[in-house]
């Protein structure tokens, strides 16, 4: 008996010992791949194909050659290294044409999406896509939502230039289970109007699949407009600076939560700490020759909801123009690295 409870106590103990917390972190990547404006049907075998096996001497090379636009076909070779290099558990993309997110979906080994069309909710136009690595993270339940005054319709707000949509996917951590949704979007580029009507949905639905998730918010976007200065007014909504505008009633309806006035949320480079932050400051670059910055701007965020259970480790603005290369796209990646649960091993 004694000696029972003895082992008993033993065992405890060492178990105490040995036990180690570790952080269940994600890596999550915003990028705004630009859409395919000077589209062919050279398949992704035959670009392949193309590329030259041998090594420049660096004699020959002339750096930064080619900074004028390529075709999506020429560009997808390195978007798609960069994304395996950096292997981002989720990667949401913006602006991506159908046939741009189907060579992704075949390229990136190991990914599924989620996302449809934003013009008749199926395969036209473009897409806000979640990508998950189905290795590290598995996809639960996901819904889209037009940024207008008539949500469940494909539609666009008045005065917008195109129609705009909010992905949204419930996931878990493989390893902890750690739940977490991932909303993806691209804000008009025409109204300051159209994009705080965004900013307000999206604000209203995230306080919602917060509340109901008991999970934590991520937040992926291109707003087509910086954190401060004339045009900022969705930034200030959706960071709760600024009161959300009204909505439709049958959205608000439907995702009434508790956490409506509350919710806002946070930009991760904010309170990334400053030895932590890496890379470029702006994240449209355009197809400008290097040194041209009069169009820089950082209107790319990634942002995690104030209702917590997250932590900000790493963020990183990368690349998008390489010396011997061309420009993946005229956005630059954004990188994260959260930290959104634990688990004993
Ligand atoms: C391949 O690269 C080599 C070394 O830079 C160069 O001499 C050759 O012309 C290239 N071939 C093609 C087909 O571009
Ligand atoms: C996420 O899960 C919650 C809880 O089950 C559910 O209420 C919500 O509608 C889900 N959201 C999406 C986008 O599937
Ligand atoms: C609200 O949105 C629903 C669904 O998209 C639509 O049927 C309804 O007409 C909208 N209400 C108003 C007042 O626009
Ligand atoms: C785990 O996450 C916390 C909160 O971000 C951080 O302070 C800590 O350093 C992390 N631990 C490890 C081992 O990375």
């Amino acid at each position: 008996m004694l000696l029972n409870t003895c082992l008993i106590a033993l065992s405890g103990l060492i178990a105490a010992v040995s036990a180690t917390v570790v952080n269940d972190t994600i890596r999550v990547q915003s990028y705004n791949l630009r859409y395919d404006s000077k589209s062919n049907t050279i398949t992704p075998a035959k670009t392949f194909a193309s590329l030259n096996k041998t090594v420049a001497y660096d004699f020959e090379l002339d750096y930064y050659s080619t900074y004028s636009e390529q075709a999506w076909s020429t560009r997808r070779v390195e978007v798609a290294n960069q994304v395996l290099f950096n292997a981002p558990d989720v990667l949401c993309v913006q602006e991506a044409l159908v046939r741009q997110v189907r060579d992704l979906h075949g390229l990136l080994d190991g990914y599924d999406y989620v996302g449809v069309g934003r013009d008749d909710g199926v395969q036209s136009g473009e897409f806000s896509a979640i990508f998950y690595k189905t290795e590290s993270v598995n996809l639960v339940s996901s819904s889209h939502l037009w940024l207008s005054k008539t949500p469940y319709e494909a539609s666009k707000y008045d005065g917008a230039g195109s129609k705009r949509i909010v992905t949204i996917g419930n996931f878990t951590t493989t390893i902890a289970g750690s739940p977490f949704t991932a909303m993806c979007t691209h804000w008009d580029d025409k109204s300051d109007d159209a994009r705080q009507y965004a900013a307000s949905m999206i604000r209203y639905a995230g306080a919602y699949e917060a509340e109901a998730s008991d999970g934590v918010v991520l937040l992926f976007g291109d707003f087509n407009s910086q954190s401060s200065g004339d045009d900022s007014g969705g930034y200030e909504i959706v960071t709760g600076e600024s009161d959300m505008l009204s909505m439709n009633s049958t959205f608000t309806s439907d995702y009434a939560s508790d956490l409506s006035d509350s919710f806002a949320f946070t930009d991760l480079l904010t309170v990334t700490p400053p030895r932590f932050r890496s890379g470029h400051h702006a994240t449209f670059a355009g197809f400008y020759e290097i040194g041209d910055s009069d169009s820089f701007g950082r209107i790319d965020f990634i942002m995690a909801g104030n209702n917590g259970g997250w932590s900000a480790q790493n963020y990183r603005v990368e690349e998008n123009f390489f010396d011997n290369e061309y420009h993946a796209s005229d956005h630059r990646p954004v990188l994260a690295d959260i930290v959104i649960g634990s688990y004993t091993t």
